[in-house]
């Protein structure tokens, strides 16, 4: 596996890689991650090469946000990367990515002010706009993410919609724990008492799937249905959001349809941890 951290060595590379499928990663890599990259693997068959890049990307980190402490495990990662099949991996440095005067940026206006856009300002503008970078630089002829970050998913493609970058996306189901707690290079920061607790959100979503699949359609009596789990947990914080919306467009929903999500997002003392689920038979 080629490690590449400059652009110049970059657009050297992706002249004789042929048909590229990417997977955009922030590091930290755990078996969420992994598992993109064999996805990706997979989508690249033995012709294809499949690349993926490390980069902690400033732009979408609030001023109060965790970009300074967020874990960097450069070493680690790039063996799980091989390990998982990767041709390629491009680590750049933060100047390598942005130009100091830099005065160009993405804005999204409209899936990127609910769910967890509503309390992080500006932080879909920074991954539209890395994301578009790296598709720049990049030029993948596929992409692989993951429905964990679904706001995250839904707003890359509209990105590539919106602007017409020519990039099939892949959207790839969370990957677990055994108790169902889903995979996040943050869930490192919860105490003994809060993992223990965590799975809650997962079995807070499903109840309600479960609910809706007898027929609840009503979006407050399947936010309840989560509100009651989530409560009977005493480690658990306080959610900062629990809300039912259209899949494509992430607007809020009154009653849930077949293209429905609820997605969720609890406070911990030292993270906030996301999950959803989609209602789709
Ligand atoms: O999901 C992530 O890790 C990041 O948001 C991404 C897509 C790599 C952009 O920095």
């Amino acid at each position: 596996m080629t490690l590449i951290e400059t652009v110049k060595e970059l657009r050297a590379w992706r002249k004789s890689a042929g048909h590229l499928v990417f997977v955009p990663t922030m590091g930290a890599l755990h078996e969420g991650h992994a598992t993109l990259v064999r996805e990706a693997r997979l989508f690249a068959g033995s012709e294809a090469k499949v690349a993926a890049s490390i980069f902690v990307n400033p732009l979408q980190f609030g001023p109060n946000e965790d970009f300074d402490r967020y874990p960097r495990t450069l070493d680690q990662d790039l063996a799980m990367c091989a390990e998982a099949g990767a041709d390629m991996v491009f680590a750049p440095s933060v100047q390598e990515v942005y130009h100091a005067d830099r005065s160009i940026q993405i804005r999204e206006s409209s899936l990127s002010h609910v769910l967890c856009g509503a309390s992080r300002p500006g932080h879909f503008d920074g991954v539209c706009t890395v994301v578009a970078k790296l598709f720049n630089l990049m030029q993948p002829d596929e992409a692989v993410f993951g429905k964990k970050d679904y706001q995250q998913l839904a707003i890359i493609r509209r990105l590539v919609r919106d602007l017409d970058i020519p990039v099939l996306v892949h959207g790839i189901e969370t990957v677990r724990e055994s108790d169902g707690l889903a995979m996040s290079s943050r869930n490192r920061y919860l105490s003994a008492a809060e993992r223990a607790q965590a799975p809650a959100l997962r079995a807070a979503l499903m109840q309600a799937k479960e609910a809706w699949l007898g027929g609840v359609t009503g979006s407050q009596r399947l936010i309840e249905t989560i509100r009651a789990v989530l409560a009977s947990q005493a480690s658990l914080g306080r959610p900062d959001y629990i809300t039912l919306v259209d899949q494509q467009t992430l607007q809020p929903l009154t009653i849930a349809h077949e293209h429905s999500l609820i997605a969720l997002a609890v406070f911990f003392d030292k993270a906030r941890l996301i999950d959803n689920i989609e209602l789709s038979h």
